[in-house]
């Protein structure tokens, strides 16, 4: 089971103050190690969990009927609801799976209530077999996530082989380009949901864990 943020949440609304960026990371691939959630293994190292609370949820995690079937009172898809409609970011890794997004992370935003991601800012990361697929991200995906009211989409990630090499030992391994490309959506993150009240703190502390 993910671990969410309710009680820090009600703690600081309860203060009326935001000090701990809330994110919420959806993997779409069937595989716990895969190549699309290598980037966000990426990213979460990079924000580093002195800066951020993340709530990171994967097929995994959830009950297949509840999955499936949609059970909105099923305690795992509460959890992602509660989690996702207290965040502040969601950041949604997926394959390419016929020229589309993944069917498990559309099962995911199912379960999702409208206007989810209203006020979120979203990014998103896929990877393909190649680079054909590369417009999945704005023609397949963008739309779903509008219509979930995703307003602030940052430009999303794409990668194929060539940027994430398997090694010896069955873990994948961003090459420095896409880590470039990354790093540049990672700032834009960070500057879009670091709370006013902890600015300072909470950006330099960023900016030295991404140095
Ligand atoms: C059922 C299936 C369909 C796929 N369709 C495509 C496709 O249309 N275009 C593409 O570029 N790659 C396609 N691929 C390749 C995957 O997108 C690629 O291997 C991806 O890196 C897997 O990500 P993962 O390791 O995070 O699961 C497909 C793979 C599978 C299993």
């Amino acid at each position: 089971m993910p671990i969410g943020p309710a009680s820090v949440v009600s703690h600081e609304h309860f203060l009326g103050i935001r000090t701990v960026m809330h994110i919420v990371t959806l993997a779409g691939s069937p595989s716990a190690n895969s190549r699309s959630t290598s980037m966000l293994d990426y990213l979460r190292q990079r924000i580093g969990a002195a800066n951020a609370q993340f709530s990171s949820f994967a097929l995994d995690d959830f009950d297949p009927n509840a999955l499936v079937q949609g059970h909105w009172d099923h305690p795992d898809v509460a959890a992602l609801r509660d989690a996702v409609l207290a965040s502040d970011a969601v950041v949604i890794t997926t394959p390419v799976y016929q020229a589309s997004f993944s069917g498990g992370l559309k099962l995911m935003l199912d379960l999702l209530p409208q206007g989810a991601l209203t006020r979120k800012t979203v990014l998103a990361l896929a990877t393909g077999g190649s680079d054909h697929h590369l417009l999945m991200l704005d023609y397949a995906l963008k739309p779903v996530l509008s219509s979930l009211g995703a307003r602030h989409q940052l430009a999303g990630v794409y990668a194929s082989p060539l940027h994430i090499e398997k090694e010896m030992d069955g873990r994948y391994r961003l090459g420095e380009e896409l880590q470039s490309r990354l790093n540049v959506v990672i700032d834009e993150l960070i500057d879009a949901i670091a709370p006013a009240t902890a600015e300072p703190r909470t950006r330099h502390a960023a900016r030295l864990a991404l140095a």
